[in-house]
């Protein structure tokens, strides 16, 4: 009887050494980092961040409600670098009375970064709004060190205060508005949305390359979970 007990007792120790032992090398192995940025990044998606844009409303959108008064006061974070009453000096910056709408560096006599000086075009709502979201987007190599201003309607503001100094452009009007009707229609498209019944696509074993040695590879038994599981029963 002793002998059984002690060995029951040994074998029972054991394992839980065994178990212990075990469990601490997996963990070592397995060790779960949290990483940086959680998800997966997506190839074609632009990434937040590191000057990157994100997807945003038309700025026409929030100019409709655009306050010049308020622009002022957001533009007391260009006045280190610019002027803007008329005949003003350059500065760091070029002087911007009129620039709204007045082809990118317009004002003679200061000497543009060939980055902003290439660029070409007119300065038009969406061009303003875009350069003064993130200069080193637009104009990759600018001069001017200014990070941006990410509130689109902080950036709407300013531009209806820019606008109204020397400019006076027309407001752009405001981005169509979906009827009930067409944003239903764009529902009903949306896979997965629904009608859940619609066929989903299937792997056809023939064409699907298997790689050998991973579960499920070439030889690995044909059991197709519950329905397989069920047939020995
Ligand atoms: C640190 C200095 C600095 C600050 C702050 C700054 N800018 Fe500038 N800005 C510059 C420089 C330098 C240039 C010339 C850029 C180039 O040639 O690449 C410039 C160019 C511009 C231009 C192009 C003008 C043209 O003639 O084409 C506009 C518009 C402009 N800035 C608007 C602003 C506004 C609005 C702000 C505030 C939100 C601002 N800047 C803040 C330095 C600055």
């Amino acid at each position: 009887m002793d002998d059984r007990f002690n060995t029951i007792a040994g074998w029972v120790l054991g394992g839980g050494i065994v178990l212990l032992g075990a469990s601490l090398i997996t963990g070592e192995y397995f060790k779960a980092e949290r990483p940086e940025t959680m998800g997966y990044p997506i190839a074609g998606v632009v990434e937040e961040g590191a000057g990157e844009e994100e997807a945003e409303p038309p700025i026409a959108a929030f100019l409709q409600t655009a306050d010049a008064a308020a622009g002022e006061a957001v533009f007391r974070k260009c006045t280190a670098c610019h002027t803007i009453n008329q005949g003003g000096a350059n500065n760091i910056g070029p002087n911007l009375w009129g620039t709204m709408g007045a082809p990118l560096g317009h004002v003679a006599g200061y000497n543009y970064s060939d980055a902003l000086r290439s660029k070409g075009g007119t300065w038009t709502w969406e061009a303003m709004s875009d350069w003064l979201r993130s200069p080193r987007t637009f104009a990759p190599g600018t001069k001017m060190t200014f990070a941006g201003l990410s509130d689109p309607q902080d950036r709407a503001n300013l531009l209806a205060y820019l606008n109204a100094q020397g400019s006076n452009l027309p407001l752009p009007a405001p981005p169509a508005a979906e009827t009930p009707a067409e944003a239903a229609a764009e529902q009903a498209d949306m896979p997965g949305q629904g009608d859940m019944a619609e066929p989903q696509p299937e792997l056809d074993p023939a064409t699907t390359p298997r790689t050998p040695g991973t579960v499920g590879g070439p030889g690995a038994p044909d059991v197709s979970g519950r329905e397989g599981q069920e047939k020995g029963q």
